[in-house]
């Protein structure tokens, strides 16, 4: 047998070969960044062929975070998975949760090391992990995205490396890796400003776990990027005007705070606008993902410094990234998505959150993941940890969506990930509601009039004129109406003309 060092160096069918029906996988992947590229194809045929002679197969998955075009829709396609966690936003995947077919647990990210190491997920049979190499003593260097890998090197009862020829060597003098110690031990993390580094360049695994090496030179797969929109550009405008207030009234330091951007049309648009604003200082980010227009604003020395767990860029910019790579390393650390969105470090570095939801309900709960309450689009991902522990954390969505048929600004969101407790600020392209300091009434006053699309103001504050009056004004019968309409009749006023909105 052929051997890559010490290795035996595998063919992709031979790799799938060793993965048996009912096993939990973990691959490595944080979006599209470092994701596996060849195991999840070889396995969908051979679930196919598996399929076609009447045996059964399917596995449980785990990645860092969604890994759409790589794992979940070549496996999903092939009805290949039945347990999924973290995170996903593969269309096919998510049509099968939502008809039941596969389970999904939706995860804070910051937390998948900790229950993994700590068993609540059962054991991983194989962790299926991409690097620019592996040492024959177990030092695994990792590609664009840190994610979870380290933690499922660490746990896997047996490892098969996916050895990318494409990515750069240097990829390692921006890799920072630690895996924190299980409770009480887990200790408070050092990082002073959000390129510390506290840990080594690469991932340990016990070289004796390691099954095979399979060689590959792909490059990410990225998705295409959505152009920006009018929407988004207004609500880029007014989180940029508010957060220039801000630091005029010396409410945000001088020297500004470290950002964090979902992932995104929105964000990447905010992240543009910040970057073009004059009286924005040069800042730099604690985020999870680093996206395409990050690259413009380092290059510029607008963003001087950012932590992220994965490099979600296209082709293109991945290939600026790696032309210019002593620029780079000194300005981007890749990390470990437990370190990446830690709560500790969230807090500590004073982060200003901003992250996306589907809709807002007018005392600011925020549900970012599941229409109706019921059926799941992505799921929570980080955005727990950065709105719960940020110095300040903004919501942004379109105040419509679907041409008009749904409004975002709803009575009561019928599902939250994030609360009112936590989120201090929403943004639409109608305007900006900052919540902080306000009571409920005032809360749902400034969000209809600042954020919700006019259409839809007298609807809302109708509402709160006919809701049982408490500390926080709602009438549980008609709460859900719109939602219901939407259901039934396919739009939350079906009345309204849309061609005017
Ligand atoms: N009800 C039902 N559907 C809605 C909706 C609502 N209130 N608001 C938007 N939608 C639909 C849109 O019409 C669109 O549908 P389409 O795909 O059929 O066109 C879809 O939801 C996505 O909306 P879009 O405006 O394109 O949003 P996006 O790509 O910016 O994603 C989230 C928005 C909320 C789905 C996304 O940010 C997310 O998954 N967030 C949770 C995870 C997270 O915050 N991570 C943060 C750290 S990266």
């Amino acid at each position: 047998m052929a051997k890559i060092g010490v290795f035996p160096e595998l063919s992709p069918e031979e790799a799938a070969a060793k993965i048996p029906h009912g096993a939990t996988v973990a691959f490595s992947g944080f979006t599209h960044a470092g994701a596996a590229k060849v195991l999840p194809g070889a396995l969908a045929d051979r679930a196919r062929s598996e399929h076609e002679s009447g045996r059964p197969y399917r596995l449980q998955v785990m990645t860092g975070a969604s890994c759409s075009e790589s794992v979940d829709e070549p496996l999903g396609k092939v009805d290949a998975i039945s347990w999924r966690a973290p995170y996903q936003s593969s269309s096919t995947l998510r049509k099968l949760i939502n008809r039941q077919e596969v389970e999904y647990v939706d995860m804070h990210l910051s937390q998948v090391s900790e229950m993994v190491l700590a068993g609540f997920h059962g054991k991983i049979d194989f962790a299926v992990i991409e690097a620019t190499e592996v040492t024959t003593d177990g030092r695994v260097y990792l590609t664009t995205s840190v994610g979870a890998s380290p933690t499922y090197l660490q746990c896997a009862d047996r490892v098969i490396i996916e050895l990318n020829r494409y990515h750069s060597l240097r990829l390692r003098e921006m890799t920072d890796i630690t895996i924190l110690s299980g409770p009480p031990h887990r200790g408070a993390l050092a990082l002073h400003s959000p390129l510390s580094k506290v840990g080594y360049p690469y991932a340990q695994v016990d070289p004796r776990r390691i099954v095979g090496i399979v060689e590959n030179d792909e490059p990410d797969r990225a998705g295409p990027l959505s152009p920006p929109d009018v929407r988004s550009d207004k609500i880029a405008e007014h989180v940029v005007r508010f957060l220039v207030e801000e630091i005029c009234s010396g409410q945000i330091p001088p020297e500004f705070l470290p950002l964090q951007a979902g992932v995104g049309n929105i964000g990447n648009g905010v992240m543009a606008a910040l970057g073009k604003s004059e009286d924005i200082p040069p800042f730099s980010m604690y985020t999870e993902v680093f996206q395409d227009s990050l690259v413009d604003l380092m290059e510029q020395g607008k963003l001087q410094g950012a932590s992220t767990a994965a490099l979600t860029l296209t082709t293109e910019n991945l290939r600026r990234i790696y032309d210019n790579m002593d620029f780079f390393i000194p300005r981007i650390v890749l990390r470990p998505q437990e370190i990446s969105n830690h709560p500790g470090a969230v807090l500590g570095l004073g982060v200003i959150a901003m992250n996306t939801a589907l809709e807002v309900d007018i005392y600011g709960n925020v549900n970012s993941s599941h229409v109706y309450g019921t059926d799941v689009m992505n799921g929570v991902g980080g955005s727990g940890e950065f709105t719960r522990n940020a110095f300040l954390s903004i919501y942004m969505c379109p105040s419509i969506a679907k041409g008009g048929k749904i409004s975002s600004i709803v009575p009561m969101a019928p599902h939250v990930d994030n609360n009112e407790h936590a989120v201090q600020v929403v943004a639409t392209e109608q305007g900006l509601a900052d919540l902080r300091g306000l009571g409920p009434l005032q809360r749902a006053k400034a969000i209809i009039e600042n954020c919700a699309h006019p259409a839809y103001r007298d609807y809302l504050h109708r509402y709160i004129e006919k809701s049982r009056i408490g500390h926080i004004r709602h009438d549980l019968d008609s709460c859900f109406e719109l939602h219901i309409n939407l259901m039934e009749q396919g739009a939350m006023l079906p009345d309204l003309d849309f061609t005017k909105l």
